[in-house]
């Protein structure tokens, strides 16, 4: 098992609490939100959420759509999803284990499926047969999606980044989504906004690590300005 691999999966294992404490700063302006439901209209979507931790977008996404199921390979991500999503009050979701390149789900029964900042995992925790891997879930999603669904993926450009910088690495897979697989692209900000520049220097390092807290912090700031991509494409593929 790679560092990278061992390092993220020992947060999502053990740290899921603390890993939601830092994603709830993200987006304070709602940009997310308000792209993908130009993107998509959301209202009265069947929904299949791959990757989906401890339900950012599970909570964002059930605000509208008529249905969401919510997977995940990691048991304790979802054990922190399902009580927040019971203190929405809303009944309009499902949570389970599944494996991004294999869901237990009939073929044919989404109108949206989506995945955020899961897929790009890839890269870090199989470098060696990541295109085939990434080939394999989007495959997944077009199997799950009904005709004329639509398959949206958002992932980083560069966290403490004003303008889309992503990693070659990144670069890598993002290229092969648009040159390989026809999907179209956009990026907005979706900044964190910490509650103090101590909250900000505790959870950035948590989870982007020392140099980058040390690269874009000053020891005063509460925002980190962050660039996201989403990717999204349209059945027949
Ligand atoms: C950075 S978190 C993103 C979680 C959530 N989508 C969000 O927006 O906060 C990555 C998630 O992807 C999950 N994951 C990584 N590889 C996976 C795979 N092959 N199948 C299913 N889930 C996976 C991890 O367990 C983790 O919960």
């Amino acid at each position: 098992m790679t560092a990278r691999r061992n390092f993220f999966q020992n947060i999502y294992r053990h740290r899921a609490e603390k890993y939601d404490r830092l994603v709830a700063r993200e987006d304070a302006q709602g940009n997310l939100f308000a792209a993908l439901n130009e993107i998509i209209p959301l209202d009265g979507l069947r929904v299949v959420e791959f990757g989906a931790g401890t339900g950012r977008l599970t909570r964002l996404l059930s605000v509208l759509v008529k249905l969401i199921y919510a997977f995940d390979i990691e048991p304790a991500m979802l054990r922190q999803l399902a009580p927040q999503m019971r203190a929405t009050g809303t009944a309009n979701w499902y949570a389970a284990l599944g494996e991004n390149g294999r869901m237990p789900l009939a073929s044919n029964c989404a109108d949206l499926v989506i995945e955020g900042w899961s897929f790009a995992h890839v890269m870090g925790w199989h470098p060696e047969d990541w295109l085939s891997r990434t080939d394999a879930m989007l495959a997944e999603m077009a199997r799950i999606l009904k005709p004329g669904g639509t398959a949206v993926l958002i992932e980083t450009l560069g966290t403490g980044r004003r303008r889309p910088q992503p990693t070659d690495k990144l670069a890598r897979l993002y290229r092969h989504w648009q040159e390989r697989h026809g999907f179209q692209s956009r990026w907005i900000r979706t900044d964190f906004q910490f509650a103090s520049p101590a909250e900000a220097d505790e959870l950035t390092r948590f989870f982007f690590g020392d140099a980058l807290a040390d690269e874009c912090l000053t020891g005063s700031d509460v925002i980190l300005p962050e660039c996201t991509g989403i990717w999204w494409k349209r059945i027949p593929w």
